[in-house]
């Protein structure tokens, strides 16, 4: 199935995914993947958000053989195992056309299911709801029904995490015991929260045990994204000088979204040589344009949670927050005061915990541009 890609009113898109073209990097990870795909593993991409594993997970579809069937589910707004049903057959129904043979197939058969059908007044995509608590077995005959074709199916499941929000109590055995007998479908299950992910594949008394090879998402790399960028401005005829995409690589944090971001903002800036003074403003505009999501930010957290927020913020990355001197410094009470607070901002995914290569831990503002903010602002 060739698919044509739309062309992105700017080549720095902030969503989706627009094809290779307007894709940086990201080979080594695509190799490895495909490479576990095609001898029939299935892989557990990890990274923290925005980063870019969900157009990550689009790029791959463009680069595995073209008789392989890719599946694409993003399950993160559903809340139970009848919406993960859905979400599946729905994928099923976007991801075969109504045309050929093999999609005719398809939709016969999820028809054959009996759920509802619609489609959706905006996108056009065909959604299904099936008006059952008995799930496993149509999710089961679906997998099954894939496992029969005579092509591969690549699954890829969206923040796979959420299943763990299922109030039902053993999705994840029976879907792994259904996921273990099949042949032909691998599934690539990705998702940002590393630390539910990683108990899922790697605590022996879970289903999932083993079950997929872990790949941890990086930053794209300084240089990587450099060229990338300067090459992106100048072919559309723009000058960034090198040493103002470092600046800009810098004041994002080489961070996907927030690059893209930025650079999206910049390209918009009608100029063919761009000066430094040029992505001062577009940032300048930028959070401002998000002071509001910032100062409600504000208003959900404790005074001390603020407090470790905004010390957190103005140390980059804050390797001992509970220690004395920290705690001195930024006057954020006692110790058992900052364990409680960093929890409930982990939580609230306000800040993340990362081990850097020394393997000691620290923590960092989530949000880039919440972070730059804070800096400038308090
Ligand atoms: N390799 C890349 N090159 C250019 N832009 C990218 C790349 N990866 C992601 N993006 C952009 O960053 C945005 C955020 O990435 P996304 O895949 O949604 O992150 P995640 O799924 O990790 O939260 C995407 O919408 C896309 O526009
Ligand atoms: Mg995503």
């Amino acid at each position: 199935m060739s698919k044509k890609f739309k062309t992105p009113t700017n080549p720095f898109p902030t969503t989706g995914y627009y094809g290779p073209e307007y894709f940086c990097d990201r080979e080594q990870e695509s190799k490895k993947i495909i490479q576990l795909l095609q001898n029939g593993q299935s892989c557990l991409l990890m990274g923290n958000r925005r980063l870019g594993k969900t157009a990550l997970i689009y790029h791959i579809r463009e680069l595995l053989p073209k008789d392989w069937r890719y599946i694409y589910l993003d399950i993160l707004p559903t809340e139970n195992e009848q919406q993960f049903l859905d979400s599946l057959a729905a994928a099923l129904l976007q991801n075969f056309s109504e045309e050929d043979t093999i999609g005719k197939k398809v939709w016969g058969f999820v028809k054959s299911l009996r759920p509802i059908i619609s489609f959706d007044q905006l996108s056009g995509l065909p959604q299904v709801s099936f008006q059952t608590s008995q799930t496993e077995k149509p999710i089961r005959d679906i997998l099954s029904f894939l496992a029969a074709l005579e092509k591969p199916t690549v699954i890829a499941i969206d923040e796979f995490q959420q299943i763990h929000t299922y109030p039902e109590q053993n999705t994840d055995a029976w879907l792994r015991s259904a996921i273990q007998q099949l042949q032909n479908v691998f599934f690539l299950f990705s998702g940002s929260r590393q630390t539910l992910l990683t108990e899922m594949f790697t605590d022996p008394s879970r289903p999932f045990y083993k079950s997929a090879s872990p790949i941890k998402l990086e930053k794209i790399t300084k240089e990587e994204y450099k060229s990338f960028i300067i090459n992106t401005f100048s072919s559309h005829g723009k000058t960034l000088g090198e040493e103002l995409a470092e600046q800009v690589l810098e004041w994002t944090k080489c961070h996907t979204y927030y690059v893209q971001v930025l650079c999206n903002n910049l390209f918009q800036v009608p100029k063919m040589n761009y000066e430094q003074e040029d992505w001062h403003t577009c940032a300048n505009n930028i959070l401002k344009e998000n002071e509001t999501f910032f100062l409600y930010y504000r208003t959900l957290l404790s005074t001390q949670q603020w407090k470790l927020l905004v010390a957190i913020a103005k140390t980059g990355s804050a390797y001992a927050p509970t220690s004395k001197d920290f705690i001195a410094k930024n006057q954020l009470g006692s110790a058992a005061t900052v364990f409680k607070s960093i929890d409930s901002l982990l939580d609230k995914e306000l800040i993340f915990k990362e081990y850097d290569k020394n393997g000691s831990l620290y923590y960092e503002v989530y949000d880039v541009f919440f972070e730059r903010w804070i800096q400038r602002t308090y």
